[in-house]
């Protein structure tokens, strides 16, 4: 069966990036993309920064590609809160999927680390916490402003992310799962993650169930990444986690993401953003973005091609076959071409 696939390449480096992921997933087969062109570009040139209806039209495939939004020409960013974090929350993507999987010790930051030592999973809430919106600011653009954002936790929002980290350890055979919060501080919202964790802790006995304040999990990400299977956060702690997960991988260029509601259209894309200084330069690295399009296909079933395209990645990544941020000599679309080369 043909799979549908919107595409939104977007802003910078995005389009370049995206323009790759696209070459290994028409190289695979099986797939009908149609593109979307929804970006800043558009936004400027039309006033509009996804029609109406779009959401719907998104609906109606079976997964979403982005590259990335973001924009200095649009200040507030608004293109990108409707395209991107607008997909999320209408589509209602509850789990950020970011696997954080180092490909080459090469590649890592830290002394005497290897690939054995940094291989986790993060799952970011992707629906609540301070990205809901929620606040207002009075008095704006004087001195006596006051500006409030509020986060937003929802039981069945916590549960729910908490729920999918220690069923995909269950089904994983991992055996640990962290949950990071700042309950120390915020006494009220993150009571009641401390309060859901807790309560489903026990309904896996197999499973080590730990805590840690974000702060302290910030060092240790850099300290000890190996203790790690999977980790479960906030909307915001997962944000800036991941960035380091990144780096642990060798750069923001290598990490991948899935926006996911089992069973409903979900939308994937590399963690990294628009880069507005790399962009146009053909010197970005499409592996976040290649990488994010096999994700897509082990969600839609496709475990086999998935495979082919992290062999080829990882292949080329031990040649040296990548752009400069990893190491290589590459160009953006040189190195979309030599992963292409290796998937056989
Ligand atoms: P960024 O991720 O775009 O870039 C930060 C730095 O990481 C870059 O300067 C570069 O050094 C490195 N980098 C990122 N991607 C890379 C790649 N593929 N290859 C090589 N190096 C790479 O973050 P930023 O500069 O904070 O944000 C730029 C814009 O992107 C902002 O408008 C921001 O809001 C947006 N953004 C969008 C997304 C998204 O669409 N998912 C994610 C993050 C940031
Ligand atoms: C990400 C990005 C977005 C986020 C921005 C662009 C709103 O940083 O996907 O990691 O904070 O979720
Ligand atoms: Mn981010």
């Amino acid at each position: 069966m043909t799979l549908r696939v919107a595409v939104i390449p977007g802003d910078g480096i995005g389009v370049e990036v995206i323009a790759q992921a696209t070459r290994v997933l028409e190289a695979i087969g099986g797939l009908d993309l149609e593109a979307f062109p929804w970006s800043a570009d558009h936004y400027l040139a039309t006033g509009t920064t996804i029609p109406a209806g779009g959401y719907d039209t998104l609906r109606s495939f079976d997964a979403i590609l982005i590259g990335a939004l973001g924009d200095p020409r649009v200040p507030d960013n608004r293109h990108a809160r409707d395209i991107l974090l607008g997909t999320r929350f209408e589509l209602d993507l509850y789990v950020n999927y970011r696997p954080v999987r180092l490909l080459d010790d090469r590649l890592c930051p830290l002394k005497n680390r290897t690939r054995r030592d940094v291989n986790f999973v993060v799952f970011r809430e992707n629906t609540e916490g301070l990205y809901v919106g929620a606040g207002g600011r009075l008095r704006a653009g004087t001195e006596e402003e006051i500006a409030i954002q509020h986060e937003v936790n929802t039981y069945r929002g916590v549960h729910r992310i908490v729920r999918y980290a220690f069923d995909f350890a269950k089904a994983r055979g991992l055996r640990k799962v962290c949950m990071a919060d700042k309950s120390n501080a915020m006494t009220h919202g993150h009571a009641l993650w401390q309060r859901v964790f807790t309560q489903l802790a026990r309904e896996y006995p197999d499973i080590t169930a730990t805590h840690l304040y974000i702060d302290a999990l910030a060092m240790l990400l850099v300290q000890s990444p190996d203790q790690f299977d999977v980790i479960v956060t906030n909307n915001l702690f997962g944000d800036i986690i991941t960035d380091i997960g990144g780096a642990l991988q060798g750069g923001l260029g290598m990490a991948a993401s899935g926006n996911i509601h089992p069973g409903r259209t979900s939308m994937f894309e590399p963690v990294h953003g628009s880069a507005p200084p790399l962009a146009g330069k053909n010197i970005a690295n499409p592996i976040g973005a290649i990488l994010s399009a096999a994700l897509m296909l082990e969600t839609l079933g496709r475990a086999d091609a998935a495979r082919r395209i992290e062999r080829a990645v990882e292949e080329a990544v031990h040649a040296g076959e990548t752009t400069r941020d990893v190491g290589g000599s590459l160009g953006t679309r040189e190195a979309g071409a030599a992963i292409v080369k290796r998937l056989g």
